[in-house]
């Protein structure tokens, strides 16, 4: 007989359908859009064997990659990894995987790379991302983590001015609309280590995100002032964006076998059928469309 794990199930923001690539990065983010790149890009390691993209969205930053061989860009929005799969289908060392993040479709030590940028800011249970998130890292592995810092310097002087009520120095994290959160520095590094991860790097980003100053100073300049305050302003986290590398602590594993498992019952076992990955333990059939691996809804076999 089978074990079907009971996962508590949480609520997920959905992106399917958005136009969140047109609509949220159309003219107006490039500012954002770059600082973020070079972060990113200062944290990556320059090779990878496997490295996971966790809510990779429309792959906005996949062109980054190069050093990698393996690339699985993960979301839980079908209509984001289309325009994924539009924008890099066509190189081989892609993947492109439609699942949700607290209980990933993989064996476990499978990438020695994963990322999640602009992702935690929806999730209501952090420490359950961050376990499974360790559990697929191998040991040793790199996490790279973007996160939305409610102790900015702005959320700063609003609170002391008296603009908002939002105490940017309590560690919960703040709802400020619906599956958005923001969190504090502290809550984050605590989780990451309570998970198993030890933060080796940090980057703070974004420092001139205000409305007048995007504005009225010419965008080069802005990018090249933050990418030169980066660094060493990092440890005060006074940025609305934060930028960490962790390493995966844990004991030394044997190199995994397989590379999907169940999400329903966690069996590493699954064959390939002729459009679908097919589980004997739960008879879930986990259907491949369009070259999208889809673990959302599985049909019975
Ligand atoms: C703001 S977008 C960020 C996309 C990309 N990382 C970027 O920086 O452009 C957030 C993404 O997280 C995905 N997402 C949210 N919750 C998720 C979950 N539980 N599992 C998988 N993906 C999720 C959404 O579908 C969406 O594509
Ligand atoms: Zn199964």
């Amino acid at each position: 007989m089978f074990h079907v794990k009971h996962k508590v199930s949480r609520p997920i923001c959905d992106y399917e359908g958005s136009r969140y690539s047109s609509v949220f990065w159309g003219k107006g983010r490039e500012y954002e859009d770059q600082v973020e790149r070079i972060a990113l890009r200062r944290l990556l390691p320059p090779h990878s064997r496997a490295l996971l993209d966790i809510g990779a969205g429309f792959g906005r930053l996949a062109d980054l990659y190069r050093g990698a061989n393996r690339v699985v860009l993960l979301d839980y929005s079908l209509s984001q990894l289309r325009e994924a799969q539009e924008r890099f289908g066509a190189d081989e060392r892609f993947l492109f995987v439609a699942a949700d993040l607290y209980n990933l479709p993989f064996v476990g030590n499978l990438f020695d790379t994963t990322v999640m940028v602009r992702v935690i800011h929806h999730i209501v249970d952090v420490p359950g991302a961050f376990r499974e998130i360790h559990r697929v890292t191998e040991p040793g592995g790199k996490f790279i983590l973007e996160y939305a810092n409610k102790r900015h310097l702005k959320a700063i002087l609003r609170y002391f001015l008296r603009f908002s009520r939002v105490n940017p120095f309590s560690q919960e994290p703040y709802e400020f609309a619906p599956l958005h959160f923001d969190f504090h520095p502290a809550y984050i590094e605590g989780e990451l280590q309570r998970a198993g991860f030890k933060v080796t790097e940090s980057l703070s980003v974004s420092f001139f995100r205000v409305p007048w100053l995007k504005r009225h100073i010419p965008l080069s300049l802005l990018v090249s002032l933050d990418a030169r305050l980066q660094k060493p302003l990092a440890s005060l986290r006074i940025t609305p964006s934060v930028l960490l590398k962790s390493v995966a602590r844990k004991g030394e594993a044997n190199a995994p076998r397989g590379f999907f498992r169940c999400p329903r019952c966690g069996s590493e076992r699954l064959q390939e059928g002729s459009s679908a990955l097919l589980c004997p333990q739960c008879r879930a059939a986990w259907e491949i469309q369009d070259g999208i691996y889809n673990f959302k809804n599985p049909r019975d076999f």
